[in-house]
């Protein structure tokens, strides 16, 4: 079957290859020349762990090509997903649906009979029916089909999340003259090798599946954040963080899944799709106050961290190093978005305090987003050296191996900030470090 994706981003390159490895030929459409460029090399513009083998092997069994323009993508397509972003609108939180709507007016143009036309990106509902409503407008003789097939892949994950989905969901159009049983039918063939034999396929209205997906996300992004609050709670009353997440995970009906306390939560999604979630209840006159406490109580909690870090420093913060391991807003990723780095760097740098970083993959993409004067170290032990204060912000694992004998050697000071718990179970402290870890009184 041949599909057309349009967008090369994370969303769109995972979803290409992957369905490229199921057998589906892909086509994917980016407009961004020099990036277009790069993927034809081979080259990737994220750094997702397995992707670029997926990548190089589907291109050389020419299941997986790539072109510039929707016209040229369509060729022969049953199917075009979009897959361009969707970014929080600066001030409003509203998510910015021009690349959408632009993506649907250009398919208008050009479109055969009988193409399904598939939201990938996650956008606010209502917008699958705008969408249709552009197409029919442009092309009223026009035989299409809309859906909604939100993506729940993570990065660092994204592969094994999409090879192996816990469902897929997909939203139809019931009020269309087929009642959406093409998209139906076609999205079944599509999916098939991924869903079977479990039956993960689960098919809805438009607007329930775009709800779905912001539902699930703030739900996880509340989960974080509940976690977050209890681990302030254990360190305010001797309580571990851990065991108590141990003890509620056991319970089915919580599961320990989400609830590892942290520096709050990053990345391109919880932060823009609470935003978004919470900007359409407010639209729609049923502002949710539990998705609003959440962006609040997130964005209190990574300024918090800063305060904290100048605690520990004590007096003479000018005279200060600290040392930072991990910037990137979660492991196995180099995405810096809304990571906690963000707003503790500069506030640190701000305070005169000297920087000494280090993060295995997400270097190129902080160094534009940090003031200048900071410190890019070569590894960790770099990071370390001379610093009075360590800082454990991203949980990468190459950070667990780290000898702490060596570790004494590079720092000046011995005061260590988990924010992880990464060296939860090390004999930190037989090092001579004051070991500060989250969710756990000092
Ligand atoms: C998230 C969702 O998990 C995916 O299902 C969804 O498809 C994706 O957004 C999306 O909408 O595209 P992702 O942003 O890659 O995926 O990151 P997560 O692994 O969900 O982590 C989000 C944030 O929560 C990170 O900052 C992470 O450090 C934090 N987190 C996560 C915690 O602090 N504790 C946890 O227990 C779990």
């Amino acid at each position: 079957m041949r599909i057309t994706i349009i967008g090369g981003g994370y969303v769109g390159l995972v979803s290409g290859a992957c369905l490229a490895a199921y057998g589906a030929h892909i086509t994917l459409v980016e407009k961004d020349p020099e990036r277009l460029k790069r993927l034809e090399i081979g080259e990737l513009p994220i750094y997702e762990p397995g992707l670029e083998a997926l990548f190089s092997e589907q291109k050389a069994q020419k299941r997986l090509s790539f072109c510039a323009t929707i016209e040229e993508g369509l060729r022969g397509s049953k199917a075009a997903f979009i897959a361009v972003g969707t970014p929080a609108r600066r001030g409003s939180g509203h998510a910015d649906l021009s690349f959408v709507y632009d993506v649907a007016k250009d398919i208008a143009l050009t479109a055969q009979n009988d193409l399904v036309v598939v939201t990938k990106s996650t956008v606010p509902i209502g917008t699958g029916r705008e969408v249709s409503s552009i197409l029919r407008t442009l092309r009223p003789e026009l035989r299409f089909s809309v859906a909604s097939n939100p993506e729940f892949l993570r990065e660092g994950q994204a592969i094994a999340d999409f090879m192996n989905p816990d469902r897929v969901i997909i939203g139809l159009d019931r009020n269309s003259p087929d009642k959406g049983l093409h998209a139906q039918k076609l999205l079944t063939t599509l999916y098939h090798p991924l869903t079977h034999p479990q039956n993960k396929l689960v098919f809805m209205g438009l607007e329930s599946a775009e709800l779905t997906k912001y539902a699930a996300n703030a739900f996880l992004a509340m989960k974080v954040t509940f976690a977050n609050e209890i681990a302030d709670i254990c360190e305010a009353t001797g309580a571990d963080s851990e065991e108590v997440r141990y003890g509620m995970g056991l319970d089915p009906r919580i599961s320990p899944d989400f609830l590892m306390a942290g520096p709050g939560f990053g990345g391109s999604c919880f932060p823009k799709d609470t935003q978004a979630l919470a900007v359409t209840a407010r639209k729609v006159g049923t502002p949710s106050q539990l998705v609003e406490t959440i962006i609040a109580a997130n964005d209190a909690r990574k300024r918090r961290l800063a305060e904290r870090v100048l605690t520990l420093l004590g007096d003479h913060i000018t005279q200060k190093t600290v040392a930072i391991l991990g910037l990137t807003f979660k492991a196995n990723t180099d995405d810096m978005r809304q990571a906690p780095a963000l707003t503790l760097l500069p506030y640190l740098n701000e305070a005169g305090v000297t920087l000494r970083v280090y993060d295995p993959q997400g270097m190129t993409q902080a160094r534009p987003l940090l003031p200048k004067g900071i410190y890019f170290a070569h590894n960790a032990l770099d990071a370390a050296k001379n610093s009075d204060l360590l800082v454990i912000l991203t949980e990468w694992e190459e950070f667990s191996h780290i000898s702490f004998e060596e570790l004494q050697k590079a720092m000046k000071g011995r005061k260590i900030l988990d924010y992880r718990g990464l060296w939860k179970d090390q004999n930190v402290s037989d090092y001579g470090f004051t070991y500060h870890r989250i969710g756990k009184r000092d």
